[in-house]
């Protein structure tokens, strides 16, 4: 926690040991990529850059941040692949695992704990959250119809059929969902059935399992979901929707060796049982978050977030994912007890890329690797910032990329703070220019600087991510204008105390701007701090626009590189 600002020459800003009492817990839970293909634009404007922007606004906010993630390990998507390949699925794991880790790397993507749901720490939470429901009979055993391949003599899971959907008639649907109407769907329900590992059409046959009473929580769920406020309106319909059909009972194990295995006395159903991915994944929050308590040396950290009712909770995943998040995951929570339903799922719609849906699965859509090895981050994220699909599917294409970062990023923002720094540099050798009288036009900007920042912040509280960054926009053109009309460089010859109050003023109002922006362009504005000589870190200074320190500025250095149109031909 930071305190406010002491004279120079004193120590500018003192850490108390433990945070005060108004600094909010704010879980940012992030869905969990399967360790199964490579992230694309899609995925990172669906979730991951969502999620990093609403932790570092809150980070500098002052509050206590836990946002983590990790490799959803387990599921069909990775043994499918490693049949293919003809290797063990540990070997698919470990190639995207240290994939995507090099990936938030190269886009600051800042975890505070990115883990994956193969660790010894997530089988026993996994566990004990299947025991406590099991014994409150939340789980309850039972017979299952399950599609079996009489050819390979192998139950069926999920991903290994595909067939038509029976809602939309989509004839692509998987075993687990539909891509097309999202609806979830039960591998039997599938018309016309077709299995991935032979030729042959799988049959039904009995085996037994273990069910998640889901009708148990149909009617809490619908009380809970109808008074949240302030989720977007596509995911509580959504949501409120598949609880008001009705929730039949749902399997969470499954024939397999690739899984989470049952616990005790749960395993009395025979070796070649797993917990069914879907319900270990979701685990993966609360055994991530404790996790990051155990390696921080404070193990019981984690219930600042999941135990006490003022924390709050934001779950950032794809349209896909909502059903698990917003229904099947808060059924388990209120089965469990004690533990915090989501504050929010701020759920996204699909980014397509040229009208196609982006999906590593059917390779549309180039790797996030791919990008961030020819374009810098903070642009990247500029661009996907700005069309983030939080109300409707967004189309997206690479000109649009190149356009968003050539014609916005670079010519207002990256020019704006170029030409202020050059000009304060150039004229004044390094010194940072004086305030001498301010007029009510200096006076006037700042003020606007100061309210966008307020209101900035109000829309990344609501998570109107793409908002909040257009709002930092428009304060970058407002100073633009304000430069042109105020001219210091006519100034300069026969009023230079006015030239100086006009430099001084630009560079205060970038210096409140570069807060703004840091959301989405950490790394630049981390730049700027330093070239504007600001004492301490960007990220600890409170979201408002800190005083302009008297201090030497830095020679301009172009924050970003405008793109060339046949860059990603
Ligand atoms: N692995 C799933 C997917 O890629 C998402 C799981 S999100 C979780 O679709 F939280 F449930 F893990
Ligand atoms: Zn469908």
């Amino acid at each position: 926690m930071i305190v406010e600002e002491q004279p120079p020459g004193k120590p500018s800003r003192i850490r108390l040991a433990t945070p005060v009492s108004s600094s909010r817990h704010i879980l940012v839970a992030v869905a969990w990529p399967y360790a199964a293909g490579s992230r694309h634009l899609g995925h990172l404007a669906g979730a991951y850059l969502p999620a990093d922007i609403f932790a570092r606004y809150h980070r500098i906010a002052g509050n206590r941040v836990l946002m983590v993630s990790g490799s959803d390990v387990h599921g069909t998507p990775i043994t499918v692949l490693a049949d293919q390949e003809g290797v063990e699925p540990q070997v698919i794991v470990d190639r995207y695992h240290a994939e995507f880790l090099t990936d938030w790397e190269k886009l600051g993507i800042a975890w505070d704990l990115y883990t994956s749901t193969g660790t010894p720490n997530h089988y026993a939470v996994t566990q004990d959250v299947f025991s406590r429901l099991l014994e409150k009979s939340y789980i309850t055993e039972g017979v299952s119809t399950q599609l079996f391949d009489p050819q390979v003599r192998r139950f069926l899971p999920d991903r290994y059929v595909e067939g038509t959907c029976p809602n939309c008639g989509y004839q692509d649907a998987r075993g687990d969902q539909c891509d097309d109407c999202g609806r979830t769907l039960d591998a039997v329900e599938l018309i016309e059935p077709r299995s991935k590992m032979s030729d042959a059409t799988p049959v039904t046959r009995e085996t037994k399992h273990f069910f998640l009473r889901l009708d148990a929580f149909q009617d809490r769920l619908s009380e809970w979901l109808s008074t949240r406020r302030g989720w977007r309106r596509h995911v509580k319909n959504w949501a409120l929707g598949m609880v008001d059909e009705g929730l039949p009972r749902r399997a969470i194990t499954r024939d397999l060796v690739w899984g989470v295995p049952l616990p005790p006395p749960a395993d009395r159903l025979g070796e070649g049982k797993r917990i069914y991915v879907w319900f270990d994944a979701v685990i993966g929050y609360l055994s991530a978050a404790k996790e990051w308590s155990q390696i921080h040396g404070t193990p019981d950290e984690w219930k600042r977030w999941w135990e006490d009712p003022e924390a709050e909770s934001y779950y950032f995943i794809g349209k896909d994912n909502i059903p698990f998040h917003a229904v099947i995951w808060p059924a388990m929570l209120m089965g469990y007890g004690g533990l915090n339903l989501p504050t929010d799922v701020p759920a996204n719609q699909y980014v397509t890329f040229r009208q196609e849906k982006a999906s590593s699965s059917r390779g549309i859509g180039r790797s996030v690797g791919w990008y961030a090895d020819r374009i810098q981050a903070d642009a990247l994220r500029y661009a996907l910032g700005s069309a983030l699909p939080e109300q409707n599917d967004t189309d997206f294409s690479e000109s649009e990329l190149i356009r968003r970062v050539n014609d916005e990023l670079v010519a207002t923002w990256g020019n704006l703070v170029h030409r202020v720094v050059s000009m304060a540099h150039g004229w004044y050798g390094g010194r940072m220019p004086a305030k001498h009288a301010p007029t009510t036009e200096d006076q006037a900007l700042l003020a606007e600087i100061d309210d966008g920042l307020q209101h900035a912040g109000q829309m990344l509280e609501r998570v109107e991510l793409r908002a909040a960054l257009r709002q930092a926009m428009e304060g970058a053109q407002a100073v633009n204008v304000y430069l042109n009309a105020q001219a210091p460089w006519l100034e300069r010859r026969n009023n230079p105390d006015r030239a100086e109050t006009v430099l001084h003023t630009a560079l205060s109002a970038i210096n409140g701007l570069k807060v703004s922006f840091s959301p989405y362009l950490p790394f630049s504005s981390e730049e700027i701090h330093t070239m504007l000589g600001q004492p301490g870190v960007l990220a600890d200074r409170g979201w408002k626009r800190p005083p302009l320190t008297e201090a030497t500025l830095a020679a301009p250095r172009p924050l970003f590189i405008k793109l060339d149109k046949d860059l990603l031909e």
